[in-house]
């Protein structure tokens, strides 16, 4: 049974996402499993998840991963430490960079957005993306300093990416489809929230598309076991048909494909000054996608995520999942901190902060026909010096001068956005 499937935004959503409820629960259960069986079988294996993190919890145990860099560097992790990694779909990586560099480079942001009166300048936020979840996140529109092109382009990122992406199974069916050693560079903003700060945090959330996770071709293929009746074989580390199919536009979205979200700490941060949450259970992907189609949520509903406004997770259809929420533990200036792509996050709120709150947001994005597509627009944007089409077209950099220059692209740098490699 071939399911209906819309490679661009649908015109009438309300029409298509009835269409396409009612051709997906038909295929499962063609199965010979109604919907609510498959369902329950997702249900029970979150559930034990979520459970086993309470457990670990009351027993003040760290639910956050943390490996140091120099054993990933050295390829000497710990066999438990990377069944962890698996089972948690997080991680914070302590050491990433030496603490005194990671400070620096939050200082040369400083200097380089004052250098071009960036705060005189200011705008306001581009978009209203967030609006939804509930948000006042201090997000510079930068992408192009030479501190983030720095940390880009550098072997400790490299060996780090490369690291997490061999946690994905990137080939199979005779396909490759990423190249876990290449990454593409993909350019996000950095946050630096101030000491004293007020924050309402951001609420949560995840990140891999809308309507598209269940309308595109490439999609349906890639959650195929959720779809067929054979919800068991699911598994949330396989990238085939991940990396290739489309997403539908918004003003802020993410064109590539990522096998973790990340960013990189310029600044010492407590576990309880507004940090970024996770429901760490890669799993819960599949809870998500099955969710909008059982019978208690009305026909035009696909559990409130619609398109041009990120996929939220509510206390309304996914209370299970937010009781697993669990916050980073401390951070340090040049740890790094990661999370499965399709994983819900929250930040949390936070009132008279204490420290400095300042991330450079860089993931793990290999090289995949769809990072390739958009590495085209990223090379634009980094020559012009625009915002780059993922984001708002706000563009402050684009007449400053001590951004960072093609020249001072190495190896990785140029391999990344896909340009010649001398
Ligand atoms: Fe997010």
């Amino acid at each position: 049974m071939t399911l209906p499937h819309w490679e661009t935004t649908p015109e009438d959503l309300p029409a298509a996402i009835r269409e396409i409820k009612g051709a997906l629960r038909a295929r499962i259960e063609a199965s010979g499993r109604t919907v609510e069986e498959v369902f329950a079988v997702i249900e029970g294996r979150v559930r034990s998840r979520v459970e086993e993190i309470a457990a670990a919890r009351e027993n003040g145990e760290t639910i956050w991963p943390v490996i140091d860099y120099a054993d990933i560097a050295a390829g000497s992790v710990k066999p438990d430490d990377l069944a962890a990694l698996k089972r948690r779909g997080c991680l914070v990586v302590r050491g990433h960079f030496a603490r005194e560099q990671a400070r620096r480079w939050d200082s040369e942001i400083v200097d380089y957005v004052e250098s071009n009166r960036f705060f005189e300048n200011y705008r306001g936020p581009g978009d209203d993306f967030f609006g939804s979840v509930g948000s006042k996140p201090e997000i510079y529109p930068v992408f192009w300093s030479p501190p983030q092109m720095q940390a880009r382009q550098s072997a400790e990122m490299a060996t780090v990416q490369s690291f997490l992406n061999q946690q994905w199974t990137h080939a199979s069916d005779g396909v490759n489809w990423f190249d876990p050693e290449r990454d593409s560079l993909y350019p996000d903003r950095i946050r630096r929230r101030p000491e004293g700060a007020d924050s309402d945090g951001l609420g949560s959330h995840l990140d891999p598309g809308t309507l598209d996770l269940w309308m595109t071709e490439a999609n349906q293929r890639a959650f195929r076991h959720l779809f067929d009746g054979t919800p068991e074989q699911y598994d949330p580390w396989d990238a085939a048909h991940r990396t290739a199919g489309p997403q539908y536009p918004g003003s802020t979205m993410c064109s590539v494909f990522r096998t973790f979200q990340g960013w990189t700490a310029l600044s010492d941060m407590d576990h309880d000054q507004g940090v970024l949450h996770t429901v760490p259970i890669p799993e819960a992907m599949a809870y998500l996608m099955l969710r909008p189609l059982l019978s208690d949520v009305p026909k035009e509903d696909m559990c409130g995520v619609t398109v041009n406004q990120v996929f939220p997770a509510s206390e309304k259809w996914h209370s299970l999942l937010l009781e697993a929420l669990s916050g980073i533990p401390d951070v340090k200036a040049g740890d790094s901190v990661w999370w499965h792509s399709d994983m819900i996050h929250s930040v949390a709120p936070v009132r008279d902060q204490k420290g400095w709150g300042n991330v450079m947001y860089i993931p793990a994005a290999p090289w995949c026909p769809r990072n390739e597509a958009y590495a085209a627009e990223v090379r634009r944007a980094f020559l012009t010096g625009e915002s780059p089409s993922d984001f708002p077209a706000e563009h402050y950099e684009k007449d400053w001068p001590n951004r960072f220059s093609p020249e001072q692209l190495n190896l990785t740098g140029r391999r990344g956005m896909g340009l010649p490699e001398s």
